[in-house]
């Protein structure tokens, strides 16, 4: 049989005649595909605007920086990847880590504000939604949200779409994501014009008008080749989410019963995840991958050291291990299963017998 992969990204015929035509046709930096994306992003998150970047890390630098961070501290938390703390860093800020709830997601009682506290960045990590009420009332009023919303397309909150809750939301495009663009790419989503257009002005040097710069801006725009591709994808987000769903639920349903498995949480009236990941936890981590792998399924960690314990964040900031012990533990225990919109129900079925083989099961 083959392999199951973990992942996958969609790139249809469509997709491809896309980009073609965008290729002989437009502008092949910030061509009018852009422009398009950027409209129908913003309508499709519910906010009044949506900045393309080229990538997620470069909006939440970008949004970071439009937002006055420098020379603060942001907080945020330790168990992302790592673009999430490094574009704190990027911006000039200082990353200041609140640890986890189990679920994974920041949790709104460790988070500490103080006089030097400029933002707080949540992350929907997994495509779970933050708790961003609780998260904005942890921040006061004077302390910015910046949403990491880059494993959330289309995740709902108490009514509204990650990614509009905060002052910016930022996502990435990066092709394993929930939609891609077929390369890099990102966005910022926001109701702040003033925001907008700062980011606007940062993604392109810094300009102001053709041969004028008025900040010290970067070269972060998107091609117009993938934003073609982005206005393809975000068509089918929605259907790709929904199977997102309906296989998350088969495997809660088939591996509910392993005690030695936690399932990651399937969304309530109030929260509507898009599984970006579907991550179990288990003490045995290791061995259960190496056991899938054996049999042709690919798993993957998300992530295996948390960001403060990563060499770079020790050297700089001198953490150590305890310092957040329940991102440390999901490190040690979590296990990403295959999840994908075109992962067949008899796939999962397969990866389900082999995990419950696994722990001994009938
Ligand atoms: C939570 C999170 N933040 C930030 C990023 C950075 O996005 P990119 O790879 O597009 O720079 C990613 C994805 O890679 C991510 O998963």
């Amino acid at each position: 049989m083959a392999r199951i992969p973990q992942t996958r990204p969609i790139m249809s015929d469509e997709m491809i005649e896309a980009a073609a035509d965008a290729l002989a046709n437009e502008r092949l930096v910030m061509g009018e595909s852009v422009f398009k994306f950027e409209e129908e992003f913003a309508r499709y998150i519910g906010t009044d605007h949506a900045v393309s970047v080229s990538s997620g890390t470069d909006a939440l630098i970008l949004a970071s920086i439009a937002l006055g961070v420098r020379g603060r501290e942001v907080v945020t938390t330790p168990f992302s990847f790592i673009a999430t703390a490094n574009a704190v860093v990027h911006a000039g800020a200082t990353p200041v880590f609140a640890d986890v709830l189990p679920d994974g997601n920041i949790d709104p009682a460790e988070i500490r504000v103080g006089r030097d506290t400029a933002a707080v960045m949540p992350v929907d990590l997994y495509g779970l939604p933050a708790r961003m009420d609780a998260i904005a009332d942890a921040a006061g009023p004077d302390v910015k949200i910046i949403e990491d919303a880059c494993q959330a397309h289309g995740a709902v909150y108490k009514g509204k779409r990650c990614g509009a809750w905060g002052d910016a939301g930022c996502f990435s495009f990066y092709p394993t994501k929930n939609m891609t663009v077929g390369g890099d790419g990102g966005m910022v989503t926001t109701n702040d014009e003033r925001l907008a257009n700062d980011v606007r002005k940062l993604r392109d040097c810094g300009r102001v008008s053709r041969y004028e710069h008025d900040v010290f801006g970067f070269t972060s725009r998107l091609n117009a080749a993938n934003a073609a591709i982005g206005r393809v994808q975000l068509r089918h987000l929605d259907e790709w989410n929904e199977r997102r769903r309906a296989l998350a639920r088969r495997y809660a349903a088939r591996l509910g019963d392993v005690a030695q498995l936690t399932l990651p949480p399937m969304g309530t009236r109030d929260v509507t995840p898009v599984f970006h990941l579907f991550a179990v936890q288990c003490d045995d981590r290791d061995a259960l991958a190496a056991h899938l792998a054996s049999k042709g399924i690919d798993t993957a960690v998300h992530y295996p050291t948390p960001i403060h314990l990563q060499p770079a964040y020790r050297y700089a900031y001198g953490f150590t291990r305890g310092s957040y012990p329940i991102s440390e533990k999901l490190a040690a225990t979590v296990l990403s299963l295959p999840l994908f919109p075109e992962l067949k129900e008899e796939q999962v079925d397969v990866v389900c017998e082999h995990i419950i083989e696994y722990y001994g099961g009938a």
